[in-house]
């Protein structure tokens, strides 16, 4: 058996993963009006050529006003689906599997990108921002619009947005969907006490704060076809106290599992901007390795995981099932050639043939 366990593959459902290393969702900030282009094309190809078995695209609006920013990606209409298409037919002929990341933004949209001289203030409406939603009418900043209070109306015509999303995501050729419940935006929003301060069926106690989930879980889930893998990345703790905890986070995780998701991503923080979070590799570790002792779910580990040994003994420790890259895959798409080298696996060299063949058994 190969001892370089990050090499081994991962059968969920009809899918299966070459290896245990994902690209974890990372906004691009790139597109006009929701569509994939060029840039998405390019960025998904070097990591799918780079050996990585599963390639998760950013957060996708699931309707227009879900977007963190002007310049997200979204699936809301058909029309985004053949730029989409033209990106995951690159990665699957590559042997990656494509995934996509479905989001709402919540309270935390129509802000500026990261590179804009007002990085993560809002935009005005009258700059082509829009009003955000949320699941209570709180800013988020102090320099923030007070958001609308979804109607119990508008809440379930998101739930059908994601399903209708999580379609058109299978259309584009997509074939593992990830529901964003993380980092304050929509779905996390709903979980966390310290954003969720609503007194209907949606708010108060935990179980009315994961219904948002449950019914968005239930509804993805009965629109895509059986052989499509389901996960959610959770914001595992808050890191404040009062607010959504790893316990949490464990009970959610067995709900979930009932309705048929199949790996929980597990990220933290988020919801507050005074949570105290300490970052360090393997940070979020814990997390992934306590839901799935817990509750049997398959986990994906992410946050800081950058060596080939400290990727491969989380697999191989049976910590998580699947690591998660985001930044350590931005500096280096073919890490995977990396850790392939670092940890001598026997499989083949995981870099597209074009490549490889000039590469040789050299492992240099
Ligand atoms: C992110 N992250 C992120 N997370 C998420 O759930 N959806 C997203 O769209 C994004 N976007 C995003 C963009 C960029 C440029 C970065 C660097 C990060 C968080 C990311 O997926 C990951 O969880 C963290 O970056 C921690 O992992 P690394 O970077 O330490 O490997």
């Amino acid at each position: 058996e190969d001892a370089a366990t990050l090499f081994t593959p991962l059968k969920i459902r009809g899918v299966t993963l070459r290896n245990r290393i994902a690209m974890s969702p990372m906004c691009q900030y790139s597109s006009e009006d929701g569509f994939a282009n060029d840039w998405h094309l390019a960025h998904h190809a070097a990591r799918a050529v780079g050996g990585a078995g599963l390639l998760i695209a950013e957060a996708t609006g699931v309707v227009p006003e879900g977007r963190i920013t002007p310049h997200c990606l979204g699936v809301w209409k058909d029309e985004h689906i053949p730029a989409l298409r033209r990106v995951t037919d690159f990665i699957t002929a590559h042997g990656s599997v494509p995934g996509i990341q479905l989001a709402h933004a919540g309270v935390k949209a129509s802000r500026h990108r990261p590179w804009h001289p007002q990085r993560g203030q809002y935009v005005p409406v009258e700059e082509g921002g829009w009003l955000p939603v949320g699941p209570t009418a709180r800013r988020y900043r102090d320099d923030g619009p007070v958001p609308h209070e979804l109607t119990v109306a508008e809440i379930r015509g998101i739930v059908g947005s994601f399903a209708e999303a999580a379609q058109r995501s299978i259309r584009a050729g997509f074939r593992v969907i990830e529901l964003h419940f993380a980092h304050g935006y929509l779905g996390h929003g709903f979980l966390s006490p310290l954003m969720n301060e609503r007194t209907d069926e949606y708010g108060g106690s935990f179980e009315n704060r994961v219904r948002f989930l449950l019914e968005s879980v239930r509804a993805v889930r009965a629109a895509l076809p059986e052989e499509a893998p389901l996960f959610v990345r959770f914001s595992c703790t808050d890191w404040v106290e009062g607010g959504w905890t790893l316990e949490d986070s464990v009970k959610a995780a067995r709900l979930v599992k009932e309705e048929g998701v199949d790996l929980i991503d597990c990220s933290t923080g988020g919801a507050s901007r005074n949570a105290d979070i300490p970052v360090g590799p393997d940070y979020q570790v814990p997390f992934a390795a306590e839901i799935r002792g817990k509750t049997g779910i398959l986990t994906g580990a992410v946050g800081l995981i950058t060596e080939p040994a400290q990727a491969n003994a989380i697999i191989a420790d049976g910590r998580a099932d699947l690591v998660l890259l985001g930044r350590e895959l931005l500096r280096d798409p073919n890490w995977p050639l990396r850790a392939w080298v670092d940890l001598e696996s026997e499989t083949p060299p995981p870099i597209a043939r074009e490549y490889a063949w000039a590469l040789g058994e050299t492992r240099r």
